[in-house]
């Protein structure tokens, strides 16, 4: 079992490129599945999620080459249409290959999807509109397992009742090569989901959004291509976090603030400043951090990935702070390691009018298991703790509060964490944190 050791206090300083896009690499990856061309993609995050894709469009049929940060692929034709539980419960992303599987072979056999534990996280939405496109697809509860066939996808009119991320992405997956004109309506708006269309238009797909609405023209074949993706929006957030917590030296480049605007707009009212100097962005503190109410939304709203992070950095601001996550029935996974730091956080259950509308997940009145919010009551001195990492942004939170906090900190856990940011501990290393690796039986 791998632990980190963190010793804390240690200001930071250096330059640090942000990665490309986990959200976008595990989505094209299963895009390049749709063409029996060769396919690159660059500015690839080498994490533990990408490598999950990669083992699994392996395990599907087809080639896969890894030279640094591009990968090539090339599925000239798919061998298997069953994905193994053991592989496709890591990461949710895993869902998507019904797309690519119904699209080329006509089935697909995959199981209930995995990824971090932060709610029931089913993908219903999507079934329901990939059965709008002519799937049959049923549930069997003995096997576990998504059973999905056609005779052929057809294009469709389909609006999501409710705001769905990847739901958005597998109907725009399934119907880009489908005949006819598919409309999803209510579609999510992530910048995440434009990459993935612009990807899809360069392999010769034609998809254009309008707003909520997304307009797949249906194309026979898509061809090969070679694209590099989008900066990780989540690691720059986290990076910027973590600048302005260890005395402003953190030089990021390889952002495009446009697409960080509602980050911008709370860490400015937070007191939050940056400055832009050549290609890099630097994030500090000039004056006091003061305390801020959150609620997490769906793009373009503060992103519930940025909660945690966000939720550190509240401890260390002048007063009451409160969070309220709508987008995870349970993303609140660090609070407990942070309590045993010093934080001083309490749950509370605001009173929303019309909840189903309201969240994001799928609302039960009857079910209490869980807090909708928290209140952080700055300031706290953060002290070391062994810690344990639940699930990807607690384990970026707590890796964060450890090193601002006073003494030695051990974190287990560190999968988490590898699953979706690229050589955390060596970058951090490389701009002065002292935190090391070891692995223990
Ligand atoms: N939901 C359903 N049924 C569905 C689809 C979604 O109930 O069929 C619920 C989810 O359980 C959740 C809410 O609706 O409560 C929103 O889910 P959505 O489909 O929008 O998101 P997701 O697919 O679970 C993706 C990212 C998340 C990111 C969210 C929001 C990937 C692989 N995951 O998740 O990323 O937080 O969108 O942008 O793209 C992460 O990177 O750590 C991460 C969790």
């Amino acid at each position: 079992m791998k632990k980190l050791i963190v010793n804390g206090g240690k200001k930071l300083k250096g330059e640090i490129a942000i990665s490309g896009s986990k959200n976008v690499a595990l989505k094209v990856l299963v895009a390049a599945c749709l063409t029996d061309e060769e396919v690159t993609i660059r500015n690839v995050p080498l994490i533990g999620d990408v490598n999950t894709m990669i083992d699994l469009v392996g395990w599907i049929g087809g080639k896969v080459k890894v030279k640094g940060n591009t990968i090539t692929v090339r599925v000239e034709k798919i061998r298997n249409t069953i994905i193994p539980l053991e592989i496709g419960a890591k990461t949710r992303a895993s869902s998507m290959f019904l797309a690519p599987l119904l699209c080329r072979a006509k089935r697909a056999k995959i199981p209930n999807p995995g990824g971090c534990r932060i709610g029931a996280r089913p993908i219903d939405r999507h079934i329901e509109g990939l059965r709008k496109m002519g799937a049959s697809i049923v549930y069997d509860s003995k096997d576990g397992f998504f059973h999905a066939k056609t005779s052929d996808l057809h294009a469709c009119t389909y609006k999501f009742e409710k705001n769905t991320h990847t739901g958005t992405e597998t109907m725009i997956l399934a119907s880009v090569r489908a005949k006819g004109k598919t409309v999803i309506e209510n579609a999510a708006l992530e910048p995440e989901i434009d990459d993935l269309i612009s990807f899809l238009n360069s392999m010769g797909g034609k998809i254009r959004r309008v707003g909520k609405t997304i307009i797949i023209e249906g194309v026979e074949k898509l061809h090969g291509t070679s694209y590099s993706i989008m900066f990780d929006r989540n690691e720059t957030m986290t990076f910027a976090i973590a600048s302005a917590l260890t005395g402003g030296g953190l030089y990021l480049s390889n952002i495009d603030l446009s697409k960080l605007t509602s980050f911008l707009d709370i860490y400015r009212k937070a007191g939050g400043k940056w400055e832009e100097e050549n290609d890099f962005i630097r994030f500090y503190m000039s004056s006091r951090l003061l305390p801020t109410d959150v609620v997490t939304k769906p793009h373009p709203g503060f992103m519930t990935d940025w909660q945690g992070p966000w939720a550190l950095f509240m401890t260390q601001a002048e007063g009451d702070s409160t969070i309220h996550e709508s987008v995870y029935e349970n993303r609140f996974g660090y609070v407990s390691e942070l309590r045993k730091m010093g934080a001083n956080i309490d749950y509370f259950d605001p009173k929303i009018k019309n909840a189903d509308e309201f969240y994001n997940f799928n609302f039960n009145p009857k079910d209490n298991s869980y807090h909708h919010a928290i209140r952080v009551h700055g300031r706290t001195r953060l002290h070391n703790a062994v810690l344990q990492i639940s699930d990807l942004r607690a384990g970026a939170t707590i890796l964060l509060a450890a090193l601002i906090a006073k003494g030695q900190s051990v974190l287990y856990g560190v999968e988490q964490l590898e699953r979706g940011y690229e050589n955390m501990e060596g970058r951090l290393k490389r701009v002065g944190a002292d935190i090391r690796v070891k692995d223990e039986n």
